[in-house]
This record gives structure tokens, sequence and C-alpha cells, in this order.
């Protein structure tokens, strides 16, 4: 059997570290560095691809026994909806926030007859199983309309949801978090329901490679000449100290990450206005940022080959991400 290495964290740290003893004036950046070390969790050895255990359709089972029919609605017309959780050293973060979203878009989509309530337990016991206790994880939890015959309307009341449950080691991205990323804006062609989070996600796809192409981290959506989100992440702007994120409408989704950053404005007293921000006034901004479960807090230090303040993730940022990396330790 071959093994396969999907996690390690240990060299990227050691960089880190040697860096951060090196610029004693950036005390701020010992401190978020500090906050990383100390959750780093240890190297995950990820067993053999036969040996990772999903949940799907009531049972646990080897990835690899998993048998999608090609029936299945997701499959055909990307009908359903999904979630992404993070987990730090075996606990699940903001849990409650991420299931309450997938009712929510369920709810939206009107699938019905998939047990939310079960899902906190079965993520346990995937974590569990696939002996991630103490490392950092990614939960991904897929519900669809279940598989029928080919039919645009939804099949009929009897038609079960498909539910796929998995959970994979999280290689967490230090070093874009400690010096920013670059972004690109692109058209936002979505449709104008973007607050449910459906499994349908062609423009962000399309979107996202096209960064990929620009050498950029993210692509971020531009909708009747304001700045709506990223194709997989919130978007905030810093004008003159007070934080701006797009208000909570149909055209973003409502990020769980984007609510804590929230939260934590709130706690540090740091000025924030959820309001639209005009591509126009963009490099007005001091600080820019994207915000999501798998991203946390990234600093946007280019946008489109420009340069955002002094191309260094900027105070505001700092001082979230640092109280970020408490909270998730806590
Ligand atoms: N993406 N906006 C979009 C379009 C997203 O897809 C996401 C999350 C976010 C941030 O939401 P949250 O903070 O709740 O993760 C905003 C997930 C992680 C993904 O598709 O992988």
């Amino acid at each position: 059997m071959q093994l396969r290495l999907l996690l390690t964290t240990n060299g990227a740290d050691d960089r880190y570290a040697v860096e951060s003893s090196a610029g004693s004036a950036r005390s701020w950046k010992a401190d978020v560095i500090g906050a990383w070390r100390r959750s780093s969790r240890p190297t995950h050895r990820f067993r053999d691809k036969l040996d990772v255990i999903v949940y799907f359709n009531g049972q646990f089972a080897p990835k690899d026994d998993v048998k999608v029919s090609p029936d299945d609605r997701g499959f055909l017309f990307g009908d359903g909806a999904y979630e992404v959780i993070r987990s730090y050293g075996g606990r699940l973060f903001k849990a409650k926030e991420h299931f309450e979203r997938l009712q929510r878009s369920l709810k939206a989509l009107r699938i019905d007859g998939a047990s939310v309530e079960r899902l906190s337990d079965i993520a346990r016991d995937l974590i569990q199983r696939n002996d991630l206790g103490t490392t950092d994880a990614a939960l991904y939890i897929q519900i669809t309309r279940g598989a029928a015959p080919r039919n645009h309307a939804f099949p009929d009341g009897q038609t079960p949801p498909t539910v796929y449950v998995a959970i994979t080691p999280f290689q967490p991205s230090h070093q874009k978090w400690e010096r920013g990323i670059k972004i690109i804006l692109v058209p936002d062609r979505r449709w104008t329901r973007c607050d449910i989070k459906a499994v349908a996600l062609l423009p962000n796809v399309m979107a996202s490679q096209q960064a990929k192409e620009c050498g950029a981290a993210e692509a971020v959506f531009v909708r009747d000449g304001v700045i709506t989100e990223g194709s997989h992440t919130n978007f905030c702007a810093v004008f003159e100290g007070q934080l701006v994120t797009h208000p909570r409408t149909h055209h973003i989704l409502a990020g769980v990450t984007r609510g804590v950053v929230l939260e934590l404005c709130e706690k540090l007293g740091i000025p924030y206005q959820e309001s639209v921000i005009h591509q126009e006034r963009l490099r007005e901004a001091s600080e820019l940022m994207i915000l999501g479960t798998t991203t946390e807090i990234m600093p946007v230090v280019q946008v489109d080959g420009w340069q955002v303040g002094d191309g260094k993730p900027g105070p505001v940022t700092v001082r979230l991400q640092r109280a970020f990396a408490e909270l998730v330790n806590a």
C-alpha cells in the first residue's frame, strides 16, 4: 500500500520563527506568529486513501466505496447545498452558525428530509474515525435533492436527499496570512441568490481559475460598480480606520467568518459599517482583506496589479488576525 503525506506544517513554522526574531520592531508579528505556533497541531501523516472514512447516506464507509448515482441531482443540476467548517485541534469552529446557514440554504432550495441535527454527531465521529482529533482539518457537507430520472422540476416527495460528509486534514497558509495576497476584480455574473450556499458554483469556479492564471489568490466580484465578495470569500475594506463590508443581502453569502470579524470589531472597538463599497473608491482604502472559513482573515496587498497602502498587511487587519487566532485557540 502506498502512503501519502498530505499535511506537513513544521517546515513553514520554523521559517517564520526565524523571520520574526529578526524583525523585533514588529511585535504584532511575533504575537500573531506566537498564536499560530500555539495553534500548530502535530503533523498529520494521512492514511492510505482507501482508509479515509466518509459519511454517505446513513453510513460510514471508506471513501472509495462510495457510489454516487449518475441520476443524482447534485451531479446533473448542481441541485444542492453545502457547507465547509474548520476544525482546530479536533474542535469544530462556529459549527452552530454553519448548521443554521445550511438549514437556511436547504429551506430556500426546498430540499426536505435531511437531518441537519445529526450532522454534529456525524462530524465528531468522522474526526475520531480519521484520527484527526489533534490536527487541523476541514469538514465538507453536501446535501442534494437526491437521485431521480432527469427532469428539471423536483422529483416526487419520496426521493430522499443525498447526504455526504467528509473531513480532510487542513494545511494553514501562514505565509499568505503574514504577507498578504493579490486579487483580481471580475464582473459578478452569478445569480441573485448568492445568500444560498448552493453547490452550483460555475461563475465562482471560472473566476477562481482566472485569478489563478493571473497569479492572484482570489477573484473578487463587481456588480453594477459595487464590490460584492470573492469567489469563495467575503470582502472588507478599511477607510480612515473604519472597516466596511457589503451588507447582508442576496448579493453575498452571509459568511460565518464575516460575522466573527464584525463581532471582533465590536469587542476591539474598531469602527465598522455594513455598506456597499464602490469600485471607484477602492484605491482610497488603506487596507483590504478577504474572509472565509479556510481563508480566515487574509490581507490583500495588490488589486489588478496596483498596490494597497504600503503593500503590507495594515494595523486593523493584524489586530483582527491576532484576535481571531486567540478565538480559535480559546
Ligand atoms: N466558501 N462567500 C462565498 C461565495 C463563499 O463561498 C464563502 C465560503 C464565503 C465565506 O463564508 P464563511 O466565512 O462562512 O466560510 C463567502 C467556502 C469556504 C468554500 O466554498 O470552500
